[in-house]
């Protein structure tokens, strides 16, 4: 695996990778991520493998997409095993840049993907999805890929980039692989790392709000309203959860729906002492 921090020199080295022995394109998929990669992460690395003749991967803190008062010093950061884990999963090209070379002095641009980010997770965290936006572009840009992997548990993320890839012309797929859970049914995600022995029973508060949601939804609710009180029920009675938001949309608008039917989104983010985790159940 061929690992890069200069934006210009992964640049290239794709470039490079996308063309075969004999000279024709062939399908490169990129992997962005935020490091800590856990089996959420290797599922989209799997996903790419099975799929593109070359996958790159990318670990990048974003500045960006963190509010001041957010994680972001402490975000977990598990270089030497992130590593390990992309070379024995075969992926060939890893881009892990400084802020600095991705947000060089003078950096002024921003992509908004207006309407939707200010929506679900955008809503409690403003700018966050400008900063996601912003440096998915520039990966995306970097890599040239054929396709982009992407976690279902960040549904609202996938939302804004779809718009993002439509709005733009972008000729790139986002490839969009289920959520991978522990066996207790918490969505992982590498803020679980956060979370001490006593606040995980709170924490799958989240799941089990969902699962709720989806029981009712299977008796035949379909009132919204009325499926979300079903979810505020539990996590009413789940002690140390605090709710930030719990809402119902359409999956490609984030905009609330009349009506619980297929693309309906059932988004929940929820706070277990400082740590904010996310989950969803998307209705197909
Ligand atoms: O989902 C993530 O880990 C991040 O939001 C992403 C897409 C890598 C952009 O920083």
């Amino acid at each position: 695996m061929q690992i890069f921090t200069d934006p210009r020199a992964f640049q290239l080295a794709c470039r490079a990778l996308r063309r075969s022995a004999t000279g024709e394109e062939q399908p490169l998929g990129l992997v962005p991520t935020m490091g800590a990669l856990h089996a959420g992460h290797m599922s989209l690395v799997a996903a790419s493998r099975a799929r593109d003749a070359v996958t790159a991967a990318s670990i990048f803190v974003n500045p960006l997409q963190f509010g001041p008062r957010e994680d972001l010093a402490t975000y977990p950061r598990r270089w030497e095993q992130d590593v390990a884990q992309l070379e024995a999963a075969g992926v060939a090209l890893l881009f892990a840049p400084t802020p600095e070379t991705m947000y060089p002095p003078g950096f002024t641009t921003a992509v908004e993907v207006t309407g939707l980010s200010e929506r679900l997770c955008g809503a409690s965290r403003p700018g966050h999805f400008r900063g996601v936006a912003t440096v998915v572009l520039k990966l995306f840009l970097l890599a040239a890929p054929q396709r982009a992997y992407f976690g279902q548990k960040d549904a609202a993320q996938v939302a804004v980039l779809r718009r993002m890839v439509r709005d733009l012309n972008l000729d790139i797929e986002i490839v969009v692989q289920p959520i991978v859970r522990e066996a207790d049914g918490l969505a992982m995600s590498s803020r679980n790392a956060y979370l001490s022995a006593a606040e995980r029973p709170a924490a799958l508060g989240l799941s089990r709000t969902l699962r709720a949601i989806e029981a009712a939804y299977a008796g035949g609710e379909r009132d919204p309203q009325r499926l979300l009180a079903v979810g505020d029920a539990v996590v009413t009675a789940t002690p140390g959860l605090r709710l930030d938001y719990l809402a119902a949309v359409d999956a490609d608008s984030l905009a609330p729906v009349a009506c619980a039917g297929p693309n309906t989104l059932f988004a929940i983010a929820a706070f277990v002492g400082k740590t904010r985790l996310i989950d969803n159940w998307l209705v197909s």
